[in-house]
């Protein structure tokens, strides 16, 4: 039999866990898929992958869905840091392919105010389709942010200026070659018109109208009606950066993932905008073309883009399932 005090403390776990599981729920996902459970039992919480949420014509392989997962795992694990807890991860813990991690939690210590900073962007974070400023990205940010992704296992490739014209062949012919391809126009469709109360899909409010970029932003509403105006600024100063691993295998994606998370929420903590583009590696030529630009050192997993919006209006967030949907608690 469980004695009293074991009970509460296993009953304070649970909340713990359940508190960082909802901090999961903002973390971003592919076409905002959010393909990914918690199950949580205890002093342990077990993340899944949700395989009905994978995109089969965007993302045969199932990396983008990997990638989605470990930005899950990244924020749940930055929440209870901030929290004062130092979670143990288990990644992958048996042949179950769907089981990605087993976070599980001792007793607390003190707060750590670095992740306290992460996870106080949380909420803040967006994907920022529209246009940055002239203004450049500091190098000292963006020598702050290679650390944040390389302390997750993960590295971060500036593209430089003169490869910014492979960059943007590379996406032009992702996204030439996805608007040919009637399966990836019909998962589009799908995740770009959710049924009502979803909770999940990319709304037209938060789509860029197309127009002219540096690289082209994928075309989320291709028949019109997307609803935010990509302004002034033409990315002038935007830096754009490929986050890469050694290999596309599960395990290293999976850390990807939770680097992308890092990335975003650190960039967001300094104040800048984020976009990611994962086109350019959708497609087998453009992503070769990444792998050339990282002179084949690595496996790309995705572009992001960084930079300032001066004076921009606040975007919409985009939307979230709800905690029920997401979370199981076994008493
Ligand atoms: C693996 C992955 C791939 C993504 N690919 C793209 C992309 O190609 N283009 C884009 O505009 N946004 C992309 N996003 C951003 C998602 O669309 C976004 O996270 C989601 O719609 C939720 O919106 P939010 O980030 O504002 O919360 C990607 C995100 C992830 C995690």
């Amino acid at each position: 039999m469980t004695a009293p005090s074991e009970y509460g403390t296993r009953q304070r776990a649970t909340e713990v866990l359940a508190d960082a599981a909802r901090a999961s729920l903002s973390a971003p996902s592919v076409f905002n898929t959010q393909p990914w459970r918690w199950r949580i039992t205890g002093d342990t919480a077990a993340l899944y992958a949700d395989p009905a949420r994978k995109l089969d014509a965007t993302d045969p392989d199932g990396r983008l869905l990997l990638l989605s997962c470990g930005t899950a795992l990244h924020h749940a694990r930055v929440a209870l840091a901030a929290a004062g807890y130092q979670p143990q991860v288990v990644r992958q813990p048996d042949t179950d392919p769907h089981l990605l991690a087993l976070v599980t939690i001792g007793e607390p210590g003190r707060p750590d105010p670095d992740a306290q900073r992460l996870a106080d962007a949380i909420p803040r974070r967006r994907t920022d389709r529209r246009a940055y400023s002239e203004r450049t990205v500091p190098e000292d940010v963006l020598a702050q942010l290679r650390r944040a992704v390389e302390a997750q296992g993960a590295y971060l490739h500036v593209v430089r200026r003169d490869q910014m014209p492979m960059l943007a062949t590379s996406a032009g012919r992702a996204a030439d070659a996805e608007q040919q391809d009637p399966a990836y126009r019909a998962e589009l469709e799908q995740w770009t018109h959710r049924p009502e109360g979803s909770g999940d899909g990319v709304p037209a409010a938060t789509a860029v109208r197309p127009t002219a970029r540096r690289v082209p932003v994928r075309d989320y509403a291709p028949d019109g009606g997307a609803g935010l105006d990509p302004g002034e600024g033409f990315d002038l100063g935007a830096a754009f950066v490929v986050l890469f691993g050694l290999t596309d295998r599960p395990a290293d994606v999976l850390r990807g993932g939770e680097a992308l998370s890092a990335l975003l929420l650190s960039a967001t903590a300094a104040g800048l905008a984020t976009a990611p583009l994962s086109d350019t590696i959708e497609v087998d030529w453009p992503r070769h073309l990444l792998r050339e630009l990282l002179a084949g050192v690595g496996e790309p997993y995705l572009v992001v883009r960084l930079g300032y919006l001066d004076q921009a209006e606040p975007l919409p967030a985009a939307p979230r399932r709800t905690a029920t949907d997401v979370i199981e608690i076994v008493e």
